[in-house]
């Protein structure tokens, strides 16, 4: 079952490029977004909401960010987003003018489904983005999204993130569309740019052997950093959560510029830090500021291990690995960024000798509060 590869995790990542055009399949018809399961919220539904409120655990959080800042930009609504197990605890503000998005791979997590149970009662319209067909939480949810990764079999979640950002981009764009933010061409540019990513991702996936021989050398690694900003943030959190779960080693996702109020402290000389660096071609000053992060840290003695814009020449002096990624729209990065991450814990993992699909003390899905 595993098809040649070592372990369900290693195939499932080379899954990754099909996960994004298989929940993408369909969706896209003449330039625009077509979601016909969003029918069954009624006419206008999407309209009248004033507040988008996403849910879910762990790495399904981490695509909720991404779905935020997306929603954000491209639909201008307020989003909110929250791990499902602190939400209903703390008497949260939603009406029947609030969409819940919830998000889970299983469909089954506990902690997400009472969450639901509480929006629905509290008359909000739910949402479900799941990866398992008729699972219990799409079924509590108004409506529901499937993203089309197929079956994860590995405890730790690869293919199902990526599917996961895919189909939120795919919501915001039909939000955008529904609300008239982005004019039909901007749509069809985006939607064209998220097609392309699958050819991309495959491009990256190339640079596996690279990423195998780095976690190599790092098999007494005690602790790894991992910075980003904007949508490199999410994707900083999720590589330190994938390299606690499957190499048993700390790890800590950072804000690249919250460095400064706190984290730099950590920095001592060999330091592992993996940095996430936003594109030089953004229209922001984002790459500037990364890079000076970069130097400030390399000074202390941090070893930088980056992830940046093929052609990047700025971060080279600086840093001790550059992996590069396709160009890309910002928003679009993270579904590029996220695979050397995944691997590196995966490959870090095996030459620890550990089992990389079945970390210890977890489950695939978890289905107690
Ligand atoms: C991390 C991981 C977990 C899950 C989380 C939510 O690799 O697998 O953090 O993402 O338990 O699970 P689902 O998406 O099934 O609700």
């Amino acid at each position: 079952e595993k098809g040649g590869w070592s372990s369900f995790m290693a195939k499932e990542i080379s899954e990754e490029p099909e996960a994004i055009s298989k929940t993408l399949l369909g969706r896209i018809v003449d330039g625009a977004v077509r979601l016909s399961e969003l029918d069954v919220l009624g006419e206008g539904a999407l309209a009248n909401i004033d507040r988008v409120v996403i849910l879910g655990c762990g790495t399904a959080s981490y695509s909720g960010m991404l779905g935020k800042y997306a929603i954000e930009k491209w639909a201008r609504i307020p989003v909110d987003v929250e791990l499902s197990h602190e939400f209903r605890y703390r008497d949260p503000v939603i009406n029947d003018r609030t969409l819940v998005v919830s998000i889970s791979q299983s469909g089954e997590t506990m902690d997400t489904l009472m969450a639901v149970k509480y929006a629905v009662a509290a008359g909000a319209k739910t949402l479900s983005i799941c990866n398992t067909q008729g699972a219990t939480i799409a079924r509590e949810s108004d409506a529901a999204i499937y993203t089309h990764a197929g079956p994860e079999v590995a405890v730790a979640s690869t293919k199902a993130f990526v599917a996961q950002v895919a189909a939120l981009y795919l919501f915001g764009l039909h939000l955008a569309q529904v609300r008239g933010t982005l004019s039909p061409e901007e749509i069809s540019g985006l939607l064209g740019e998220l097609q392309a990513l699958p050819d991309q991702l495959a491009t990256v996936l190339e640079q596996h052997d690279a990423i195998t021989q780095l976690a190599g050398w790092m098999t007494d690694t005690r602790s790894v950093l991992f910075l980003g900003r904007h949508a490199g943030y999410p994707v900083a959190l999720e590589g330190a959560l994938k390299l606690k779960e499957l190499a048993y080693i700390h790890a800590e996702g950072f804000a690249a510029g919250e460095l400064k109020h706190g984290p730099i402290a950590l920095i001592e000389p060999g330091q592992p830090v993996f940095v996430i660096v936003p594109s030089p071609r953004a229209k922001d000053s984002l790459h500037k500021k990364v890079v000076s992060n970069i130097q400030e840290i390399r000074a202390r003695g941090a070893r930088i291990l980056a992830i940046a814009e093929q052609g990047d020449a700025a971060v080279l002096p600086y840093a001790d690995l550059v992996i590069p990624i396709p160009l890309a729209s910002t928003l679009f990065e993270p579904l590029l960024a996220v695979a050397p991450l995944q691997i590196f814990a995966m490959e870090l993992a095996a030459a620890k000798g550990l089992d990389v699909d079945q970390p210890r003390n977890l489950a695939k899905s978890v289905t107690v509060e």
